[in-house]
C-alpha cells in the first residue's frame, strides 16, 4: 500500500505492508537511517523518533497508524539548537563508543531538556532507563546532557 507520511516537515509518499513498522518504513522506505534497530521490541530505544512531539519507539509502531501526523527523525532535528547542543557535548564527554545507541539517546535527550530544564544526574538516568548502551557508556552520556542542561538553565537566567 502507498502511504503519505509527514516527516520532518515534508510530505513523502511510501510503500509499505500493513505490518509494517515505523522504523523499517522510515529507514527501508525514506532512507532515513539514523534511527537504528537494535531489539526491535520495544526495549532499547535505539530506534527512538518523535512522534507528534513525543518520543516513540519506532519498531513497535506501525507505519499504517501515523499517518496524517508529524515524524521527526533525528535528520529532522539537525540545526535545532539543543541537538546541536548535545553531539558537541556528547563529542567532548566522549559518550559514544560504537555510537548505535547514540541516535537514540540524542533524541531522548532533547526531550529530557524539553521536559525538565537542568536535570540533576538522578533525572537524567532515571529519564533514560529506556535508553540501552551496550557500551555501557552512560557516564559520557550522563554528563552531556548536564552540561547542555546547565547551559540551557544559564541562557535562560541571564535572560531573565
Ligand atoms: S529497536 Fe526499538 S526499542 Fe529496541
Ligand atoms: S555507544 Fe555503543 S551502544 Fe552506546
Amino acid at each position: 500500500m502507498r502511504l503519505s507520511l509527514h516527516v520532518n516537515g515534508t510530505t513523502r509518499a511510501v510503500e509499505a505492508e500493513p505490518r509494517d513498522t515505523l522504523a523499517d518504513t522510515l529507514r527501508d522506505g525514506a532512507a532515513l537511517t539514523a534511527l537504528h534497530l537494535g531489539c526491535e521490541g520495544g526495549s532499547c530505544g535505539a530506534c527512538t523518533v518523535l512522534l507528534d512531539g513525543e518520543p516513540v519507539r519506532s519498531c513497535i509502531v506501525l507505519a499504517v497508524t501515523v499517518e496524517g501526523r508529524e515524524v521527526r527523525t533525528l535528520e529532522g532535528l539537525a540545526g535545532d539548537s539543543v541537538t546541536e547542543a548535545l553531539k558537541r557535548a556528547f563529542h567532548e564527554e566522549h559518550a559514544l563508543q560504537c555510537g548505535y545507541c547514540t541516535p537514540g539517546m540524542l533524541v531522548t535527550a532533547r526531550d529530557i531538556l524539553r521536559r525538565f530544564p537542568g536535570p540533576d544526574e538522578a533525572m537524567i538516568r532515571r529519564e533514560l532507563a529506556g535508553q540501552i548502551c551496550r557500551c555501557t557508556g552512560y557516564m559520557g552520556i550522563v554528563a552531556a546532557i548536564r552540561r547542555v542542561g546547565e547551559a540551557l538553565q544559564e541562557t535562560s537566567g541571564a535572560g531573565a
